[in-house]
């Protein structure tokens, strides 16, 4: 009797856990990433160990964090061995020399330091960073051994005249001049509007969506489909716990890129642990299955 009703029950369980799968899957193959850029904050070095300690890693998937380059050394000693860290900048005139207040790729090279942050809007408009001394940052960061992580995206006036995708592959394009089919296996793409950055107004998931496909199949046409089915291509612009579920439903759309939202270890966790069909009828069946 209670083995029958055990059964019925697990049946139960499955059949609710394949319609979960088929209305809120994470469909892609590709692992996604939770990425957090802190930018320049927070304003002490407590603050950012505190906040630091306080990440999680969450299985499957990748928590990446971009500190100020001047904590990243104790952020890495004070993270869970699974986050890995990125630089939110480097300086690729030279590995050393009269640069002041610059910071060289060979400096970065710090244990767990995996990624460098190229072609962020506030470097673009705030630092002057143009096509060229992005696609030499890409370049560089390739070359040192690091992973890039590209952002691209349009201004608010070019969203409002339809010429988002040109003005994303324009940039992508500049960016990965002489980038190799090889090296692509070490390029994670960003997709931030910079209408959406630090505005609170995220860009809907299905126009997101719509403008990453458009980038893949970029990536398809200058490389091939193994590149372009490989590529992680991230969303960034005020994405929080509020709309990452939704962002995260979109085939293409392969994690997020935080911003404010990071800066808040209880938030930022709750943007790594988001839910996915998969995942959540993965935890959902083990619990059912073996009570
Ligand atoms: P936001 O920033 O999440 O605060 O909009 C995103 C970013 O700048 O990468």
């Amino acid at each position: 009797m209670l083995h029958r009703a055990l059964h019925q029950h697990n049946m139960m369980a499955l059949i609710a856990a394949l319609v979960l799968t088929r209305t809120a899957a994470y469909t892609s193959p590709r692992a996604p990433v939770v990425a957090g850029n802190w930018k320049m904050n927070p304003g002490t070095a407590e603050e950012a160990l505190a906040l630091a300690e306080a990440l999680d890693a969450v299985e499957g998937r990748e928590v990446v964090v971009f500190p100020p380059s001047c904590y990243l050394e104790a952020v890495a000693r004070k993270t869970n061995k699974n986050v890995a860290l990125g630089a939110q900048d480097a300086c690729v005139l030279a590995e050393s020399g009269a640069f002041t207040g610059a910071v060289s790729l060979p400096m970065l090279k710090m244990p767990r330091v995996d990624y460098v942050l190229c072609g962020h809007s506030e470097r673009r408009s705030l630092f002057s960073d143009d096509d060229d001394a992005i696609r030499a940052k890409v370049r560089g960061a390739l070359d040192a051994g690091f992973a890039a992580m590209l952002c691209i995206g349009e201004t608010q006036q070019e969203y409002e005249l339809g010429i988002t995708d040109d003005i994303c592959a324009l940039q992508l394009a500049k960016a990965l001049e002489g980038v190799t089919a090889a090296e692509m296996a070490n390029v994670v793409v960003a997709y931030e509007p910079v209408w959406a950055i630090g505005t609170g107004l995220v860009c809907p998931a299905t126009v997101a969506q719509r403008v990453h496909a458009s980038m893949r199949q970029r990536l398809r046409a200058t490389y091939d489909s193994s590149v372009a089915d490989a590529c992680r291509i991230l969303y960034g612009g005020s994405a929080s716990p509020l709309v990452i579920d939704g962002i995260m439903r979109q085939p293409d759309i392969d994690g997020v890129l935080v911003g404010g939202a990071a800066l808040d270890a209880a938030t930022f966790n709750q943007v790594s642990n988001f839910h996915a069909g998969w995942w959540r009828t993965r935890s959902f069946l083990k619990k059912v299955l073996h009570r």
